[in-house]
């Protein structure tokens, strides 16, 4: 194995967090950078916790030119996985100056400091917000992007771009956007997990935290969508599952021809917001007070991932239940809440 680095910009983020564990057990060595803006250090013990390793973790902003430089002058990267970005539909939709500034800067800056240090393959967090309602469903990666529903999807259709601009100028640059659909889930050493900052606006934390007595009730935003019980389809994905698409990603970067691909994330399964909540309710066994409230603006109807071209070419398959995804998730609540 190579002794390059793999760096993670937000790396103590939730997702970022399950991809160090998972990079680290497959025997490679990790360079954490996060500013810990949306997460708390707390995220680097746990990955410590569980990989038995120290992280190396540089605490900054990837839009900071000098800091990155920095770091890669410290480091020797061979790839980078760029994680960092701020992810609150609602919050972009209040304050988007806020997220082009963070999200595109940091990509932007983050892909002059790489051309600099001779650092030329990049993983990205794309998501199917890229897709908005797609024509067909399953949705495969030909599907044209819509115009974004909120300035957050908005930056990552940009940040894409940027990305396959950038390979057409600079040669020796490998990129690969991997879409993530519905992450949900913890760690099932419930030693990491999601933090949501306020009150979640995702499904899976506004029922945990509902269920763990935070919230009062949850309310399932529309039950007259054209879907088998009226509310929305998604494609939920444990988060462990998606980290492992990330090793894979490293692993098969090299051998792959295109300077530019994008692979969808999900596990090829549509899954209806009262078909998770049920299924939250038999494993936990826990009572959840729920409602049925109006359409949520924005929203799209359904969508679930096609993810052969991730199958045939990263060789990653999603492996866990939504049972367990969703029994991770409760463990990781009452771990923060200190639950029985
Ligand atoms: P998260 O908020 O838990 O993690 C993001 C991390 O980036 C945080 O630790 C934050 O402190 C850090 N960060 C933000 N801006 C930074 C900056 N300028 N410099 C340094 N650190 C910075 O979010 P997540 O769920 O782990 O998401 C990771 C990535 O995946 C994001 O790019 C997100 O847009 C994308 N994504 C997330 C989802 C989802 O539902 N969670 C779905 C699709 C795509
Ligand atoms: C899922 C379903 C809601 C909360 C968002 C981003 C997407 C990606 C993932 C980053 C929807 C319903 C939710 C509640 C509910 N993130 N719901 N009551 O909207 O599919 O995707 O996160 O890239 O870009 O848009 O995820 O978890 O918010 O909602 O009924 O209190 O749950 O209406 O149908 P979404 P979500």
């Amino acid at each position: 194995m190579s002794t390059a680095k793999v760096l993670l910009t937000g790396g103590a983020g939730y997702i970022g967090s399950h991809t160090a564990v998972e990079l680290i057990n497959q025997g490679f060595e990790v360079v954490v950078v996060d500013d810990l803006s949306r997460s708390e250090h707390q995220m680097i013990e746990g990955i410590e916790k569980i990989t038995g390793k120290p992280v190396l973790f540089y605490k900054g902003d990837c839009a900071d030119a000098s800091f990155l430089q920095s770091v890669f002058e410290k480091e020797k990267i061979g790839n980078v996985i760029h994680f960092a970005a701020y992810k609150s539909v609602g919050e972009s939709v209040e304050n988007p100056l806020l997220y082009y500034r963070n999200n595109l800067l940091s990509m932007v800056t983050l892909l002059a400091e790489m051309k600099r240090a001779g650092v030329s393959k990049i993983i990205f967090s794309s998501s199917c917000t890229v897709y908005g309602q797609p024509e067909h469903i399953p949705v495969d990666e030909s599907a044209p992007f819509k115009k974004a529903e909120s300035p957050y999807g908005a930056t990552k259709q940009m940040c894409e771009r940027i990305l396959e601009d950038a390979t057409v100028s600079n040669k020796n640059l490998k990129v690969i956007s991997l879409r993530y659909f519905n992450p949900v889930g913890a760690h099932p050493s419930a030693l990491i997990g999601e933090l949501p900052i306020g009150t979640p606006s995702n499904l899976v934390p506004f029922i945990t935290q509902t269920a763990a007595g935070i919230r009062t009730q949850l309310t399932v935003f529309g039950n007259d969508y054209n879907t088998p019980d009226g509310s929305c389809v998604r494609d939920f994905i444990h988060v462990v599952d998606l980290a492992k698409a990330h090793v894979k990603a490293v692993q098969a970067i090299d051998s792959i021809t295109t300077p530019y691909e994008t692979f969808n994330i999900g596990t090829g399964k549509g899954e209806t917001v009262l078909e998770l909540i049920k299924k939250f309710i038999s494993v936990t066994s826990v009572k959840l007070n729920y409602t049925i409230g109006a359409r949520r603006p924005g929203d799209v109807e359904k969508i679930f991932a096609e993810p052969r071209k991730a199958r045939e070419v990263l060789k990653w398959k999603a492996e866990q239940t939504l049972e367990d995804s969703l029994l991770h998730a409760w463990n990781w609540e009452k771990k923060l809440r200190g639950l029985k």
